[in-house]
């Protein structure tokens, strides 16, 4: 009888290192967004040596590139001057003024007494390090469409008139954000519009070579690969061709195979899962997905479900399913309770 620990069963045939394909992972270099990145560092430069920054609005495709472009940008910023606080908040996550200020806090480590604070007390603790700091927050809203309010911009406008104490750069897939700010907010902040435009083919290909190259084993793919990953989907999205990729070499793995092959974008483009795009997901979302792939659940029952699995408190975990209702993914309906809370039944759509 074989030993089932022996063999060389551990080593991985294809992918050598996962974690470059998912979806978080921020490369060194990024190709074909050269002037968008320069661009964004030259609104921000002017913070550096305190002078007005222009804030910026970036908008453009989902899988554009937009995030990945700003969140490399501030690590360079990070790397070359400590003059500037940048404070990256995901809006999507982060909802209301108290919560981008919580995130601004974090980063200033600022110790906040246990006695709950008011939001304006907080704000004023945060322009007094900004002072005594003499350090300007780049403060960068992603997903800006996901705030409940456009309350944190008109204060933050306000704060600015006085003294330069923030840059901005607001991101959303949604073009028209900005047309629905309040005139005062536009107007005082200036945003200048920094459009992502789709990425072709080519460019498409290029980017999935450059992460296989670090990800995957030499010859497990090839250009004929690539570019049929990329032609299998209607999508411009780098997301979902790098997701593409993922999925094709997982496939390949689990048929035992040391390389892609044409068979495994057919299997994986013929996969009835009811979510394709995963990566257009966070991981927590995913598990709410799955969670109600088994059938409808209440309130408690999706809490409980994913209490075990995602360190979360109940409230982030309720934005995650707002959000995915938001995008169109699941729905709810209220049940009949005497309470004054009535619990809901969450399905997918
Ligand atoms: N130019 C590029 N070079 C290398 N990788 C890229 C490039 N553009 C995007 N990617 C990769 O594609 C994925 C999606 O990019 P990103 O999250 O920045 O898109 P996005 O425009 O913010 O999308 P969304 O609007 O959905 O938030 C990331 O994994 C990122 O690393
Ligand atoms: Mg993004």
């Amino acid at each position: 009888m074989p030993n089932y620990f022996g063999g060389d069963n551990d080593r991985p045939l294809i992918i050598e290192r996962e974690e470059i394909l998912l979806p978080d992972y921020v490369p060194d270099e990024l190709i074909h967004r050269d002037a968008e990145l320069q661009n964004i560092a030259d609104s921000v430069k002017p913070l550096l040596s305190k002078r007005t920054p222009h804030n910026i609005f970036i908008h453009g495709f989902s899988g554009s590139g937009k995030t990945t472009c700003v969140k490399l940008i501030l690590k360079q910023l990070i790397e070359h001057s400590s003059n500037v606080l940048p404070v990256y908040v995901n809006c999507w996550e982060h909802t209301t003024q108290m919560a981008v200020y919580g995130r601004i806090i974090e980063e200033m480590r600022l110790p906040l007494p246990r006695r709950g604070l008011a939001a304006d007390e907080i704000f004023s603790k945060i322009l007094e390090y900004i002072k005594n700091y003499k350090k300007p927050v780049l403060l960068v809203l992603d997903e800006i469409d996901g705030l409940r309010h456009d309350n944190i911009l008109y204060v933050i406008s306000r704060s600015n008139e006085r003294a330069l104490m923030f840059g901005l750069i607001g991101i959303s897939n949604n073009k028209t954000f900005m047309a629905k700010l309040d005139d005062r907010v536009r107007s005082s902040l200036r945003f200048s519009e920094l459009e992502f435009k789709k990425y072709s083919e080519d460019q498409l290909v290029s980017i999935l070579r450059t992460r296989a190259e670090l990800a995957l084993a030499p010859k497990s793919y090839d250009e004929r690969i690539l570019l049929k990953i990329v032609r299998s989907t209607d999508d411009t999205s780098a997301r979902v061709a790098l997701e593409l990729l993922w999925k094709a070499a997982k496939n390949a793995e689990k048929n035992s195979r040391t390389s892609i092959m044409l068979q495994d974008i057919e299997d994986i483009s013929s996969d009835s899962h009811s979510f394709k795009s995963e990566f257009k997901f966070s991981s927590e979302e995913i598990l709410i997905l799955k969670a109600l792939e088994k059938g409808p659940l209440t309130s408690s029952e999706l809490y409980n479900s994913l209490s075990e699995k995602i360190p979360k408190t109940k409230r982030q975990i309720r934005n995650y399913i707002d959000l995915l209702e938001k995008k169109g993914v699941i729905e709810s309906e209220e049940l009949e309770s005497d309470g004054i809370l009535k619990p809901k039944l969450f399905r997918l759509k």
